[in-house]
């Protein structure tokens, strides 16, 4: 399967995403890797792996609709069977999610903690398991079918920080198994609910 990841900062989980997809087994092929702006960690990596890459400066465009509008273009030359939104910071509008699907990953057991602060929610929250979780994207934020999830339990002494590289750990792991899953496997939507394998359940 043909892939576009979506990064905008470390790129830790792109990073694990490139090293599985070396293996033809996997089912991968990066196609190219995308992002809303220049000069991260995360670019830098695919550049330097030789992957073809790609930069959709959100400041460059007047508004919201035509950034999204250029950086659908963009995914759509590289005919993507699949996208995967990375540590992705931006909101994807209808012009990519609807042309292609598209799944991300997020620091927090959905539908507990969306947007961008999760950890640090869900900290404030006192919770003491958190986690991440793995779902199609639908136009809302953080809101599509959920894939997979794995728990993390939160220590007494953790920051934001600790605590997100504990749960990035997990990511990684969670993310190339399900990724490869997909493109090997297919997957069926009903309502909801997301099965591994072409036929409807
Ligand atoms: C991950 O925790 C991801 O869930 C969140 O941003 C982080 C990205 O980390 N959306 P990296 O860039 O893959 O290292």
């Amino acid at each position: 399967a043909r892939v576009v990841i979506l990064i905008s900062g470390t790129g830790s989980n792109m990073a694990a995403l490139l090293e599985a997809a070396q293996d033809p087994a996997y089912g991968v092929r990066v196609a190219a890797v995308g992002s809303d702006r220049e000069g991260t960690r995360g670019i830098e990596l695919a550049r330097a792996a030789g992957v073809p890459t790609f930069v959709v400066n959100f400041r460059d465009h007047p508004d919201r609709a035509k950034w999204n509008e250029a950086m659908a273009e963009r995914i759509a030359e590289y005919e993507p069977d699949l996208v995967v939104s990375a540590g992705f910071m931006r909101i994807l509008g209808p012009d990519v999610v609807g042309s292609h699907p598209a799944v991300n990953i997020h620091p927090a057991l959905l539908p507990s903690f969306p947007g961008a602060h999760a950890v640090r929610d869900a900290l404030a929250h006192g919770v003491r398991v958190t986690g991440t979780t793995i779902h199609f994207l639908d136009e809302g934020v953080d809101s599509g079918p959920i894939i997979d999830q794995v728990a993390v339990p939160v220590e007494d002494d953790d920051d934001e920080s600790s605590l997100h590289e504990r749960i990035k750990a997990v990511e990684r792991e969670m993310l190339v198994d399900t990724v490869g899953r997909l493109a090997r496997e297919g997957w069926t939507i009903d309502g909801r609910h997301v099965r591994f394998g072409r036929t409807a359940p």
